[in-house]
């Protein structure tokens, strides 16, 4: 006790900064706590709880949290949010031997007070400033409720949309998701760990989540260790370049190990290559389900595989807290890896300050001024604009004009509030949060000479078409129809895996009476992931992808349908035409037989009743403008290695609104030791041009752009003939050749 309380006192004096200066000295203090500890009061920090609410998995409820809390045996907690009730614990953490803070964690995915569009959408914006500016919200309004640390960014490749959690990510993209991954880390972790505005960021799933077989939740990955380090681990690469103060393992097995027991990926690559200094926390319950999985016979065992292959912190499976014990007693577990796993524990709770001040992010004052926070919901709705993706125009529907006569405001989602929110989204007991719906957006922008009118036409799920004669009466009375289908908002997120993903329920069936009308339509579509919609993509006017856009939902759609912002949203996932095409993703392999087209079927990889392209391309998206590439050059043919070549293009903008155009750059490389994709991204930049102007934009190709891993998993470069693209989207694009000679 003596000892702690010195060592306390001392923290306070010397004050708690990570600077690099400093960081030794925070590893002195953490040595110094450590050698006070008893094996108990370790594994207690190796220890997290759930709150008891908000669970995403079976709740133990046996024991008291309370009295293991004073007792040292627990070092986090999730699921426990508000000044309030973080004091409360933290509290009883400091009645404990030792007074070591608790760690609070929480899902704040895309928001906590103030929802944010889904990260899915949010990706859509190709933004990164917008996005980390998202993030900083949400760090700021969540520290600000006693929360130390979120489980987020999801850094998942996703290739299936049929996956739920493809709602989470950054889409099918290693370059745009590792370029995301390190925006939300800035944006969640703020200046530094250790400021009252910052929270710690967990890059997760780690790793090949996204890759779950058939796209069910939860379940095994198989795939090659090349694709592995291709297209899975770059964006996790990317967060933990970007500074992230922690990890979480995954649920699934990849290629027969767990990854909540997998040495080579914690151990080997996260802790071992890429030197990672923070911790690893399971995923909830991840731990035990090592039993199910058929890989540990019980809890002990399961324990001894999560230590051995260096997960830090068990989350709720109480495998440690049990057993890891005995496990030492019985020399199974080395005290050292306890002892490393304590440490990083520590380490993060002096980077956040918790142990100068195990309060000082319950302040009463703080939370309320982030309550409803104006500033963050401007923020908000900047984002939200920029997430949507136009789908299609013809003949210039939109945008809207704000004094056409009738406009019928038609769907299931038009008067939503709570649907805008999406999963991993709070729900306020008290419902003091402003949720701009549809209607509510719609109506402000309209002046008094309009009419809105609405009709529900059918529910999300419904089958009867009783509601369809009201919609094609308020129809007919309209100058033009607006239609908003979409999703529930519990339709897509964890454990939500569909195997059909067509529009549900009859709204299809609903776009089709109301153009039978011969009105124009514009069709809005909410939803949390890639969904299926051919007679409307065929049919209707133009379609605007709105995906759940948050609290501000409404406003940024009305902005958008009345011109007031010119969509700019690019998909970061590809569009399938059926779910029989899944997984359907731009940057695949080219096969012996190639077809040429669409038509092409015979004897060449290709489906004898669907073309193999998707109905929307990664990185597509229109604009109520038009962008026109032009003079894409070279500064040079071919380069060697350290050399560069610079890349221009010209952008027109040859319409007559402003707009924001995301150029993307990609890559083939032609011949290689082993496949090489049709067409990679390497580079975007975004381009706000006035009508009519044009912008020289520039690219620099160098051997970092052409690297890969090769079949001994050696991250290379080879010299040969490779083609350069650039367009608006991965489909349309215009294409150069270029060389790389080999030495310097
Ligand atoms: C399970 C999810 O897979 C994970 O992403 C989340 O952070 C935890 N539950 C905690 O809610």
């Amino acid at each position: 006790m003596k000892n702690s309380h010195w060592f306390l006192t001392s923290a306070l004096v010397f004050g708690m900064h990570a600077s690099h200066a400093q960081r030794k000295t925070i590893a002195q203090k953490v040595d110094s706590v450590l050698r006070l500890m008893t094996l108990d009061e370790k594994i207690g920090q190796m220890n997290q709880y759930n709150g008891d609410w908000e669970a995403t998995g079976p709740i133990t409820r046996d024991g008291d949290k309370q009295d293991q809390i004073r007792r040292g045996r627990l070092g986090s907690m999730l699921n426990v949010t508000g000044v309030e009730h973080t004091r409360q614990l933290q509290e009883m953490a400091m009645s404990s031997r030792l007074k070591i803070p608790l760690l609070f964690g929480q899902d704040i995915i895309h928001g906590y007070r103030t929802t944010f569009p889904i990260p899915l959408a949010e990706a859509a914006s190709w933004d990164l400033e917008a996005i980390q500016n998202a993030a900083r919200v949400a760090g700021r309004e969540a520290a600000a409720a006693g929360v130390h640390w979120t489980f987020a960014p999801m850094v998942d490749i996703a290739r299936d949309p049929r996956w739920g959690r493809v709602m989470e990510g950054a889409g099918e993209d290693p370059y745009l998701g590792s370029t995301i991954a390190r925006a939300r880390v800035l944006g969640f972790q703020g200046k530094k760990l250790g400021d009252t505005d910052a929270i710690m960021a967990c890059a997760k799933h780690f790793a090949a989540y996204g890759a779950a077989i058939g796209g069910r939740d939860y379940n095994s990955v198989d795939m090659s260790l090349r694709t592995l380090w291709d297209i899975y681990l770059p964006p996790f690469k990317a967060a933990e370049e970007a500074g992230v103060a922690t990890f979480m393992n995954s649920f699934n097995d990849l290629n027969g190990i767990p990854a909540t027991g997998n040495a080579y990926l914690q151990r080997d690559v996260l802790k071992g290559k890429w030197k990672f200094k923070g911790f690893v926390v399971s995923d909830w319950g991840s731990v035990g389900e090592m039993i199910p999985h058929g890989y540990a016979k019980d809890h002990k065992e399961a324990a001894l595989e999560a230590v051995s292959a260096g997960c830090d912190m068990d989350m709720e499976s109480r495998s440690y807290i049990v057993s890891l014990a005995a496990l030492v007693r019985e020399g199974k577990v080395k005290v050292e890896w306890i002892d490393d796993a304590v440490r990083r524990i520590l380490t993060k709770k002096f980077e956040l300050g918790l142990f100068d001040d195990p309060f000082r992010f319950c302040n009463v004052q703080r939370e309320r001024q982030q309550w409803n926070n104006p500033e963050n919901l401007r923020i908000e709705e900047d984002m939200a604009k920029k997430s949507i993706v136009l789908l299609k125009n013809d003949h210039q529907l939109l945008p809207l004009s704000k004094d056409t006569k009738t406009i019928a405001f038609i769907g299931p989602l038009v008067k939503s509030v709570r649907e805008n929110l999406g999963f991993w989204s709070y729900d306020w007991a008290d419902d003091s949060a402003r949720v701009i719906s549809p209607w509510d957006g719609v109506q402000g922008k309209l002046g008094s000479g309009s009419r809105l009118l609405y009709a529900r036409g059918c529910g999300i799920t419904d089958t009867s078409t009783a509601g369809f004669a009201e919609a094609i009466d308020v129809a007919r009375q309209a100058d033009v129809v607006v239609l908003e289908i979409g999703e529930a908002r519990d339709m897509t997120g964890e454990a939500k895996s569909r195997s059909n993903i067509h529009l549900p329920g009859v709204q299809e069936e609903l776009v089709r009476a109301i153009v039978g009308t011969g009105k124009p339509v514009v069709v809005l579509i909410s939803a949390g992931r890639p969904t299926i919609f051919n007679y409307t993509a065929d049919h209707a006017g133009a379609i605007l992808y709105t995906w759940w856009l948050g609290t501000e939902a409404g406003k940024a759609i009305a902005d958008v349908l009345f011109g007031d912002y010119n969509p700019s949203g690019k998909l970061p996932i590809s569009f399938p035409r059926t779910e029989g095409q899944i997984p359907v993703y731009y940057n695949h392999f080219s096969t012996g037989r190639p077809a040429r087209n669409d038509s092409d079927v015979n004897y060449v990889s290709a489906y004898t009743d669907l073309p193999n392209d998707p109905r929307y391309p990664f990185g597509y998206g229109l604009s109520y403008t038009r962008f026109v590439y032009s003079d894409l050059r070279l500064s040079a043919p071919s380069f060697k290695p350290g050399g560069t070549i610079t890349a221009t293009v010209t952008v027109t903008n040859t319409g007559s609104l402003e707009g924001r155009e995301t150029v993307q750059w990609y890559i083939r490389d032609m011949v290689g030791s082993v496949v090489r994709p049709v067409k990679e991204l390497k580079g975007f930049e975004q381009a706000v041009l006035k009508a009519g102007e044009s912008k020289k934009l520039s690219f620099t190709i160098d051997v970092e752009k052409l690297r890969f891993y090769n079949d001994k998993l050696q991250h290379i470069y080879e010299p040969g003939e490779f083609r350069l693209f650039v367009g608006g989207d991965s489909q349309n694009v215009n294409e150069i050749p270029f060389s790389l000679t080999a030495g310097r």
